[in-house]
């Protein structure tokens, strides 16, 4: 418990491959407090944590007010359709507002991408991205990567396919980067629209990715397939006929699955659309671990704040 973490969390590349580690080493920590009778630690005691979500979350948001609670952190979430926002507050005002309060950390999520690299240029208070437009979502990938060494003992060599809407997609750009830097082998899947080929040239960022057309001939040697939702709300243009026809397609059934490794695990960052990019039966079946990955997310945000907002040399682990 020792990261030196840098002011804000804007995105995975923020952190070198041995802070990621180091997180994901104190979420194993995280994940016993997590797990007692009583749960809840003197840690952030003091602390004020704000939710500023722009775009509607159950589990980012709900995981990150579990995580401050249990560290004894004061958590204020902000409504955005009773604040000031709706009078045309401006966003820098708003976090200016909340920076004024008094508070130690701010947790937003917004529909442009890059608003929270412009607010850290111009906040005090520290910044974590809970999901910006189609661009980011950090604490995504460390919960992913957390669940995936769990399960697999090691994310290097392991090899990941990712279906679906890639380009509008902030959880599979996160989780490139995330995944490239920590040695596994991609497979992108999906249609050909929907696949950003700039992650494929093979530079300091983008390593060991693939583009893989045939669904069946992607899943044959996967470790984890995930699925990803088709992100309507983003697409200004169609990129699918309809989403029964990418459905017939794409789709993650028990028949793709059976056609994969026989210990392979189905991971989906959720919100899913069952029946349209994954069955019922796999999204809920013995191979899923998507419930896993929501309580594995509270223990990886209790560590990221405990990193962003600790100051004392040692933990009190004591209830
Ligand atoms: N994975 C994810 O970001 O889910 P929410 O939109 O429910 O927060």
């Amino acid at each position: 418990m020792n990261l030196q973490t840098k002011k804000h969390l804007l995105d995975i590349d923020c952190y070198s491959k041995e802070e990621i580690f180091q997180i994901l080493n104190d979420s194993k920590i995280m994940m016993e407090i997590l797990n007692r009778k009583v749960k809840k630690i003197p840690t952030l005691r003091g602390k004020t944590i704000v939710t500023l979500f722009y775009e509607p979350s159950t589990r980012t948001r709900i995981s990150f007010e579990q995580a401050a609670k249990i560290l004894n952190a004061d958590v204020i979430n902000i409504s955005i359709k009773e604040s000031s926002s709706n009078k045309g507050e401006s966003l820098l005002n708003t976090v200016l507002t909340i920076q004024s309060i008094k508070a130690d950390i701010i947790i937003i999520r917004h529909p442009h991408s890059g608003a929270p690299y412009f607010l850290a240029k111009n906040s005090e208070v520290p910044i974590i991205n809970a999901g910006d437009g189609s661009h980011a979502h950090p604490t995504q990938s460390l919960l992913d990567l957390y669940t995936i060494q769990n399960n697999l003992g090691k994310i290097e060599n392991i090899n990941i396919v990712m279906v679906g809407d890639i380009l509008y997609s902030r959880v599979a750009r996160s989780n490139i980067l995330a995944f490239s830097k920590l040695g596994a082998n991609i497979t992108l899947c999906g249609p050909n629209t929907l696949i950003p080929h700039e992650f494929l040239s093979n530079n300091h960022l983008y390593k060991n990715i693939k583009f893989e057309p045939s669904l069946k001939k992607a899943v044959k040697n996967a470790d984890v397939i995930m699925p990803l939702r088709i992100q309507l709300e983003r697409q200004s243009t169609g990129h699918l006929p309809n989403l029964q026809e990418y459905s017939k397609q794409w789709c993650i059934t028990s028949h793709i699955v059976s056609i994969s490794k026989q210990d392979v695990k189905i991971l989906h960052p959720g919100p899913m659309n069952e029946g349209i990019e994954i069955s019922s039966d796999v999204a809920h079946g013995p191979k899923s671990l998507i419930s896993e990955q929501v309580t594995n997310g509270v223990a990886v945000r209790m560590a990221l704040l405990y990193s962003m907002l600790n100051t004392e040399p040692n933990m009190n682990l004591e209830e």
